[in-house]
């Protein structure tokens, strides 16, 4: 990849790469990272909505936050329509798979409320109708900036076209619950650029999404992870000897890998309050190894870097492949180099019995891993299924050097605060 000059002097990284041959050591079932069965006897949130990805408010550096005592998540989510005509099926019966499966059209942030960290409250939907500048409201991010309750959430506008972009709010508490006001104007930040990520007209499936803002503990300065796809019309992508990688004799083959593109990406705020963005090459590449690194996050520790991104299996490349769910690297510094956790980069992966239990994990610092359950089988053969579109039993894990280990199992939804924050 050609690097761009920054304003910021030298461009100061080369991407790790994610290669096929660490993705060959990727093994579904291994109880270390593998999550817990999840029962199809699993409670819902609503009975109304649907959700997805779930965002807990947190501070710039990461930490979970509460306000008076108040833990507070946002949500992507969906209305159920079990009573629209156009989701019977033929016998007239509701078609929740199909619903379920149509649910990112209509995607839109809402946020919960809770006093214990579980059992979510509905607070409603973050902005009115008409204040998101396109259809979908895709993942993002909500940061607490102040004790005045003031939160920058960064998402990203989908439809027409994928712009990070952020609105500014507030977060209000009484005794009996939490409402969010303002996010009122949304401000665009930026596009994929053709050059160091792939934009829709060089790819109609380009991936440009999810901003996950933070504070470097070491340099102080404020950046921004987000998913991408390495520019480049769709089929131009090389995978030469560096993105194979060292592999046994009879893995040279890289089929027709080259449409897999991944990356995560990774931007510099210009300014304090993160308003002026510049993009910087990608931190981590996937090409010829997976198309999709969604909802890319960090979990600081030990003076270490780890670099969390979910994965599906159906985004792996030819003769490649892995559980749905969420893959690790570690590094001693931000701009890497990023070493796969695990030797393969797979942190916690659905079991093979259940391939699509749960998704959108996020590590929380304190080692917590919430994500949502998609669809389980409530049969043998695995031919029926119930759908999810709710919190997934929270799970444990001890992240230890360059591994990790799945250590425990928590209630569903569980995300407890690690710090309070009392408003003035
Ligand atoms: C992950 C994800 C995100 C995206 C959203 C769309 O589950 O694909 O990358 O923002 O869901 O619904």
């Amino acid at each position: 990849m050609k690097s761009t000059p920054s304003k910021f002097g030298k461009t100061p990284h080369q991407p790790s790469l994610w290669t096929r041959a660490d993705a060959l050591k990727v093994h579904a079932d291994d109880p270390t990272t593998t999550q817990p069965l999840v029962s199809a006897n699993f409670p819902v949130l609503s009975d109304e909505f649907f959700i997805w990805d779930t965002m807990p408010l947190r501070d710039i550096d990461g930490n979970i936050t509460s306000v008076d005592g108040w833990s507070v998540i946002f949500t992507l989510t969906a209305d159920r329509h079990p009573n629209d005509p156009q989701y019977l099926d033929q016998n007239g019966n509701y078609d929740v798979i199909r619903d379920w499966n149509d649910r990112h059209g209509r995607a839109k942030m809402y946020y919960w409320f809770s006093r214990t960290g579980k059992d979510w409250k509905l607070g409603g939907r973050v902005m009115a109708e008409g204040v998101s500048p396109t259809v979908r409201e895709w993942a993002g991010t909500p940061i607490l900036l102040n004790e005045q309750g003031e939160v920058d959430l960064y998402y990203t506008a989908v439809t027409p076209g994928a712009t990070i972009v952020k609105v500014r709010g507030r977060v209000v508490t009484t005794e009996h619950g939490v409402s969010l006001v303002g996010f009122e104007k949304v401000k665009p930040l930026f596009e994929a650029d053709g050059k160091m990520y792939q934009t829709e007209a060089q790819n109609a499936f380009w991936g440009f999404r999810d901003p996950w803002p933070f504070r470097d503990p070491k340099d102080g300065k404020l950046y921004m992870l987000f998913e991408g796809n390495v520019a480049g019309e769709r089929g131009s992508h090389k995978v030469g000897k560096a993105e194979v990688g060292d592999v046994p004799p009879g893995y040279e083959d890289v089929g027709n890998s080259r449409f897999q593109t991944a990356c995560v990406g990774i931007a510099v705020a210009r300014d304090e309050d993160g308003d002026d963005w510049e993009m910087l090459p990608p931190l981590l590449t996937a090409v010829g190894v997976n198309d999709q690194t969604e909802r890319p996050h960090f979990v600081f520790q030990d003076g270490k870097y780890y670099l969390f991104t979910i994965s599906h299996t159906f985004t792996y490349a030819d003769g490649v492949t892995g559980p749905d769910g969420v893959y690790g690297f570690v590094a001693d510094s931000l701009f890497g180099p990023y070493v796969p956790l695990n030797g393969s980069g797979l942190v916690l992966g659905n079991p093979s019995s259940q391939p699509f239990q749960t998704y959108s994990h996020c590590v929380m610092p304190n080692g917590l891993v919430t994500s949502f359950i998609d669809s389980v089988p409530t049969d043998d053969t695995g031919t029926q299924i119930r759908i999810g579109g709710t919190e997934a039993p929270t799970v444990g894990i001890k992240i230890k050097g360059q591994q990790t280990f799945v250590v425990a199992e928590y209630d569903y939804g569980y995300i407890p605060p690690m710090l309070d924050v009392t408003l003035k």
